[in-house]
């Protein structure tokens, strides 16, 4: 009873990236392995500090993506729907990519399905309305970052809605001139906001900051010896690896934790660089923070 009672947080993490498993990949095998491990962890759980700016309710969001005639180009989102709570900031995923030999411009539009629920959908982060270069043959991958304002569950219209489509198109652009490059999201720098709400959505159902959940506690990872943290019950092959966590370790780590440390029990892996870098940057930025500093949730003048 008690170990089902504790890898239930371990199944909410997965339900909850669900959504998202070209970004996200688990090893079945693994997990069960490691939820028998974790039976014996003896650890509570805590629900994460920022979830309490997010309401309980949540919604479907499916993507939807269109390239007009004219633009030989193929866009795709790289997960097909995620289900968010409101107020939660989401990242999700879109990759681009021009068939032609020639460097092309785009465009891109949106909307929201259904209409009324537009007002609340808010986008912190998006490709969209500007002109867009991809480079002959390039394949790049753009995030969107978004919430759904809870405000959605008190206004009448909107209060029943349960599922918001969003649809991108594409255009052919006709004033290409003074157009940026696509590919700025995964060439230009790392973007540690970006790597929070990801944390968020695929690394907080295993992992709090300041205490052990299911993983290690993660704010001061960087910098840090692998498998060092005083209590975590650690599996050998990580305990012993020797590793320091920095940027390079780190970005291995996540794209296939038991293929850098064979014996490892971390059972998931991020598949798209860009979150991987973007995650990685979040956790860096954090190597200097302090909970207390966290807890009252503003920057604190130093001393
Ligand atoms: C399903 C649970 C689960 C998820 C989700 C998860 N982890 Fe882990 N993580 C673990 C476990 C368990 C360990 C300990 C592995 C071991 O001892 O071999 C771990 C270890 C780690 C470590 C090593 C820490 C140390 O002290 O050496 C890092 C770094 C890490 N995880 C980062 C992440 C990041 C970033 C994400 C999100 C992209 C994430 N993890 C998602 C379970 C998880």
């Amino acid at each position: 009873m008690n170990r089902f009672r504790r890898a239930l947080p371990v199944v909410g993490a997965l339900v909850a990236i669900g959504g998202m498993t070209t970004l996200v990949s688990y090893s079945v095998q693994l997990y069960r392995l490691f939820c028998s491990a974790t039976g014996a962890l003896g650890t509570t759980q805590r629900v994460a500090a920022d979830t309490a700016r997010t309401a309980a309710r949540t919604v479907t969001v499916m993507f939807d993506t269109n390239v007009a005639p004219g633009l030989p180009w193929r866009f795709r989102p790289l997960q097909t729907q995620v289900t968010v709570h409101l107020g939660a900031q989401t990242p999700v995923f879109f990759t681009a990519t021009n068939l032609s030999d020639k460097p092309l411009v785009g465009h891109a539009t949106f909307n929201v399905t259904p209409g009324r629920v537009g007002i609340y959908f808010k986008k912190i982060q998006c490709f969209c309305f500007t002109e867009e270069r991809l480079a002959p043959h390039q394949t790049v991958q753009m995030p969107v970052l978004f919430f759904v304002d809870p405000k959605m569950a008190t206004d009448p219209d909107t209060k029943d809605v349960t599922a918001i489509t969003l649809s991108y198109t594409f255009f052919h652009s006709v004033k290409p001139k003074g157009a940026t490059n696509l590919a700025r999201f995964q060439d230009g720098p790392a973007d540690p906001k970006l790597g929070e709400a990801l944390f968020a959505s695929a690394c907080a159902g295993c992992h709090a900051l300041d205490t052990a959940k299911v993983g290690p506690p993660l704010r001061h990872v960087f910098g840090r010896l692998a498998g060092s943290v005083p209590g975590y019950p650690y599996s050998k092959a990580l305990a012993g690896s020797g590793i320091t966590w920095n940027r390079s370790t780190l970005e291995k780590w996540l794209a296939g934790p038991r293929v850098f440390v064979p014996g490892a029990l971390m059972p998931m892996a991020v598949s798209s660089p860009v979150a991987r870098r973007d995650i990685v940057a979040y956790l860096r930025s954090l190597a200097h923070s302090s909970s207390a500093a966290s807890a009252q949730g503003a920057a604190r003048p130093p001393g």
